[in-house]
């Protein structure tokens, strides 16, 4: 469905109160949301092709492996919720086993870019009678929307898979499980991918490939300021960088100002400045250990039901139950 011009209107107007609010600060930022535009979301998608990106390979041989036994038990009719899909190759993957065993199945699809959702559309089209609605907005909103929606029966199955949950931070992490497992209800369930501690030098390179897909994906964002904000970020003035903070245990991606420099954001009605070497900060990856992730999804009212881990790219699907 296109968005009406005024929905585009609405959201052009909260994105120049994000980011000038988020360039204000010391430390500059952009909330990791705006990487994925047209161009952000199929950049992710070849991002998932690179050798040095294993966590989309991890853990599609995880799902293809083990859906069948995430979705025992499930009573039909059932949704399946996808926050932050992509490209819906892993909802394939983890829907398989119940097109095959439950009579009712349904999908709805969270996802603040309407690319991914289109991606994810089309990918589902595998299975004709699927019903699939999609939901062009933030998890928390997709899940509320998607929640209001259903019947008196239904069973809820909620996806947050790949590098979503790593992307918040612990604190954030832990509340937004909170909210996940307050919309829910008993027989509800929770499948989450999250990406865990490996060594430094493979946690880098997934964040800064040799062939520059990931720099282009970072830089992107700038690419869309310029187009959407009117601002006047120079490409070649600004590097990708990826850091590992061992001490906070995240990659973080940053925007490093390669000169002293002035861009102007006339849509969000400022001026920005940075010295040589400062940066904007847009992404931050959480890599955590299998019993941290069982423990926060316990903190958060869930019953961790199972687990699997790749053992070689050292990944976890971890399921919970909502009783
Ligand atoms: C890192 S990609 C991962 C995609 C998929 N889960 C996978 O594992 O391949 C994040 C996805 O979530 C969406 N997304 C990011 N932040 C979001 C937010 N706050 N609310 C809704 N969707 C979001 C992006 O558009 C993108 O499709």
């Amino acid at each position: 469905m296109a968005p009406t011009s005024t929905s585009v209107l609405t959201r052009r107007g909260r994105l120049a109160k994000d980011v000038r609010r988020d360039l204000e600060g010391s430390q500059k930022r952009l909330q990791p949301k705006y990487l994925y535009d047209a161009l952000g979301s199929q950049l992710f998608e070849a991002i998932c092709e690179l050798p040095e990106y294993r966590i989309t390979r991890a853990e599609r041989g995880l799902l293809a492996a083990h859906a069948g036994e995430m979705g025992v038990g499930l009573v039909s009719p059932v949704t399946l919720v996808e926050l932050g899909g992509g490209s819906g190759e892993k909802l394939a993957l983890l829907i398989e086993p119940l097109v095959q065993t439950l009579r009712d199945v349904s999908v709805a699809l969270v996802d603040v870019s309407s690319t991914a959702i289109a991606l994810a559309t089309r990918t589902l089209g595998r299975y004709p009678d699927l019903p699939v609605t999609g939901h062009e907005t933030t998890y928390e909103d997709g899940l509320r929307q998607a929640v209001a929606t259903r019947s008196g029966d239904d069973t809820i199955l909620v996806a947050f898979l790949g590098s979503n949950f790593g992307n918040l931070d612990p604190a954030e992490a832990l509340a937004f499980l909170g909210r996940v497992r307050s919309a829910l209800r008993a027989g509800d369930r929770l499948v989450l991918g999250a990406d865990l501690v490996k060594p430094e030098a493979e946690l880098v390179l997934s964040y800064d490939d040799p062939l520059g897909v990931t720099a282009a994906f970072n830089k992107n964002l700038l690419v869309r300021l310029n187009r959407e904000l009117g601002a006047n970020f120079d490409l070649d003035q600004f590097a990708h960088r990826a850091v590992w903070n061992a001490t906070a245990s995240r990659v973080e991606m940053h925007l490093e100002s390669l000169c002293d420099q002035t861009v102007l954001l006339p849509a969000a009605n400022c001026l920005v400045r940075f010295t040589a070497g400062e940066s904007i900060w847009t992404e931050s990856s959480y890599k955590y250990n299998e019993d941290g992730i069982a423990d926060m999804g316990a903190a958060a009212g869930f019953a961790r039901r199972d687990q699997w881990v790749d053992a070689e790219a050292r990944f976890a699907v971890t399921v919970f139950d909502a009783e």
